[in-house]
């Protein structure tokens, strides 16, 4: 592929942008305009919920259901009460800080993640990738080990600098009672949705729902796991090296060893570029390998976030974890980390993407010492 089209890529992609921020605009703007004396917000009941009568014939069977469905909107109103009068599902009661969250989150994030959380909001449709669906209670942009729940400072850094490249805009202008206040709003829309899913499924197999000690159970096993990610931060092993021609090249080697490449391509221009298909994630979404040379990190482009990406992998993405791989050569993620910078860099600068020929052939250390830093990388840019 030539430079040039390279270049058309790029420029393509910001007419797509644009063309996303306009209709947003539209959309965005008609809601605040329409008429606005409805009936208060509720919560809709989620899908497993809706399915539990779906296809059914039999009367008897169907008024079953339809009494489980019932049943479980009570539990919902109980434990997690209303948009306008949210309660968090440890607590009994709603609070100030909780209808704070919701007023922030109706001005600015039911447009597109819905009054729910389950990123259906009226957006929606026209955006790509999608607004996150809270419901499930799977996080992308964590600082914990794969699989776990984010740390609350996680979505509160998320919800201030946005997700760079996506829709999702950065919310720097509220206050710092006012990010507190969203987050905890949704992080109990999360954990609604946790408990909505997980009643539906005992509805579905027992034809009946447990008590009120068997839900406080529930409850509790659910919201452990939260409890837990607090402490469990990663941390590299070992402090960054500095970055270096020779580190940027190793990096480049392992990113090649270890596949990275099978998603991300060879330069790590990822799906966006050769339109890689990497599957479908946990929401239901078609997945793509994320174009690491745009220089736009949706988790954030800290050094740190690039380590943890790749130490922790992205929850319910097929971004794996390398945690594992690496455990005995913890500057190799650092390496990556640094051949993923220098290839942004090097693109933003009009640079080619390191060669082949820019790669040692056998060993690292030979070549890349004898490396002479500025002037190979100028004269490869003037090659372009
Ligand atoms: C214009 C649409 C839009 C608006 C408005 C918006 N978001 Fe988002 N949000 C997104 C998109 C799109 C993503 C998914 C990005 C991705 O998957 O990489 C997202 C993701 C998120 C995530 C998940 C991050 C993770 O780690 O998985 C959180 C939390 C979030 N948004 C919170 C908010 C809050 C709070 C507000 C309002 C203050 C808000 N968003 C407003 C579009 C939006
Ligand atoms: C099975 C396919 C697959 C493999 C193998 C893979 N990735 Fe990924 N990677 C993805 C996908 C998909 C995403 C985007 C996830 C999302 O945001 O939806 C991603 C995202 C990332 C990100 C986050 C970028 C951002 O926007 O913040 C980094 C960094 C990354 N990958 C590095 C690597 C490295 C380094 C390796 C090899 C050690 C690797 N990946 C291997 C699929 C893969």
């Amino acid at each position: 592929m030539s430079f040039s089209h390279f270049s058309a890529v790029i420029f393509q992609r910001q007419l797509v942008v644009f063309r996303e921020a306009l209709v947003l605009f539209v959309v965005v703007f008609a809601g605040m305009t329409g008429c606005r004396r409805e009936a208060p917000p509720s919560f809709s009941p989620g899908p497993e919920v809706q399915e539990l009568t779906k296809d059914l014939e039999d009367a008897e069977e169907i008024a079953i259901y339809e009494g489980l469905q019932r049943q479980i909107a009570d539990v919902l109103r109980k434990t997690s009460g209303t948009p306008e009068n949210p309660i968090a599902l440890e607590e009994e009661e709603t609070s100030d800080h909780l209808k704070l969250g919701y007023s922030v989150y109706a001005h600015y994030c039911t447009q597109c993640h819905g009054v729910s959380g389950d990123g259906n909001g009226p957006a929606a449709p026209y955006l790509n990738p999608k607004p996150r669906n809270y419901t499930h209670g799977v996080f992308k942009f964590t600082s914990t080990p794969y699989g776990k729940k984010p740390r609350r400072a996680d979505l509160i850094r998320t919800v201030r600098r946005g997700v760079t490249g996506t829709s999702m805009p950065a919310f720097d202008r509220l206050s710092d009672q006012e990010v507190d206040a969203v987050v905890d709003y949704v992080l109990a829309l999360s954990q609604r949705g946790e408990l909505e899913r997980e009643l539906a499924m005992i509805a579905y197999e027992d034809e009946e729902l447990p008590d009120e000690e068997g839900i406080q159970e529930i409850i509790k096993e659910l919201l452990s796991p939260w409890q837990d990610s607090s402490d469990q931060i990663v941390m590299p092993v070992t402090q960054m090296p500095p970055m270096t021609d020779k580190s940027v090249l190793a990096g480049h080697q392992l990113f090649l060893e270890h596949a990275c490449n099978k998603c991300h391509g060879k330069y790590g221009r990822g799906g966006t570029m050769e339109n890689v298909e990497v599957g479908v994630d946990t929401w239901g979404n078609k997945a793509a390998a994320a174009d690491l040379s745009s220089g736009m990190f949706r988790g954030g482009e800290r050094p740190i976030d690039i380590y943890r990406r790749i130490y922790s992998g992205i929850n319910g993405t097929p971004m794996p974890a390398f945690e594992k791989l690496f455990q005995d050569n913890p500057d190799a993620i650092w390496q990556l980390v640094h051949f993923i910078k220098s290839t942004g860099e090097r693109r933003r600068q009009g640079k080619p993407p390191l060669s082949e020929a820019d790669l040692p052939e056998a060993s690292m250390s030979e070549k890349s010492t004898d490396a002479p830093t500025e002037s190979e990388t100028k004269s490869s840019g003037e090659s372009a």
